[in-house]
């Protein structure tokens, strides 16, 4: 389905009926990679399921920000005429984005999931690195991106075919969309400050073996939010949702049942 938001045109997908939870996912990939969460989840929760601007079938745009991409959120929202507050599950920029989507929506906020993420922005390095791979993306194509992740992306555990599922899913997204999200990570903010300032339930979860967001990541975050919960996937990577979907998803379910 397509909502009108913010001058573009967002795709999405709505599934179930319950308390809302909506799923925000990482970079470069598509709303796709929530499809085995909710397939678990739908019975209970209402689960609302985009692709940011410029990935998957969404429209692309030139001025993604952190900023942008939380507000998309919260105009899905309002286009759908969901008023309750919702679970904001987000992974890695999905979590990036989640920590925009507190600062500037908090009321629509009734809970946080940040799986396989960080809180930290970018150093120097970082973001010279993003801006020039934004560069050679928008000559080169995605598939450059898709090949530069795709070792790191899983754990040692996962089968080459599901890798090469989301290699080709990589590939596909709109080069002038993962230019734009790169720009967009690479001016994030720090929301290491956040950490302390979030008050609603949360839930931190992460692979065990997670090469590009540590698990030793998680437990700082986890360490720093008042009250929050810390889940380790076993046999999974950066992908926790997708690799190991039974699991993910129980957790999710125990940390959703709970609030
Ligand atoms: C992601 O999965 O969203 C990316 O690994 C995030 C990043 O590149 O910082």
């Amino acid at each position: 389905m397509i909502a009108r938001v913010n001058g573009i045109d967002l795709y999405y997908v709505a599934h179930g009926r319950g308390d809302p939870v909506l799923f925000v996912h990482g970079f470069p990939l598509t709303g796709e990679m929530w499809n085995p969460t909710v397939e678990r989840l739908s019975n209970r929760w209402s689960c609302l399921v985009p692709d940011l601007r410029g990935h998957g079938r969404s429209d692309v745009s030139d001025d993604a920000t952190m900023a942008a991409f939380a507000d998309d959120l919260a105009g899905l929202l309002d286009a759908l005429g969901e008023k309750r507050p919702v679970v904001l599950v987000g992974l890695s920029m999905g979590g990036y984005i989640a920590f925009e989507f507190f600062r500037r929506h908090r009321a629509r906020l009734r809970a946080l999931v940040l799986a396989d993420t960080r809180a930290t922005a970018d150093n120097e390095e970082a973001r010279a690195k993003r801006e020039a791979t934004a560069a050679a993306v928008l000559t080169q194509g995605s598939k450059l991106v898709a090949d530069s992740m795709i070792g790191t992306l899983f754990g040692p555990a996962t089968s080459a075919d599901l890798k090469a599922q989301w290699h080709a899913i990589m590939s596909r997204n709109p080069p002038r969309g993962v230019a734009a999200a790169l720009w967009a990570m690479a001016g994030r903010a720090d929301s290491m400050p956040l950490l302390t300032q979030i008050d609603c339930p949360t839930l931190v979860v992460v692979g065990a073996d997670d090469a590009i967001t540590t698990p030793a990541v998680s437990a700082e975050i986890h360490a720093r939010i008042r009250g929050a919960t810390l889940a380790i996937i076993p046999d999974a990577g950066h992908m926790a949702p997708v690799e190991q979907p039974e699991t993910f998803a129980a957790e999710l379910r125990r940390f959703l049942e709970a609030m």
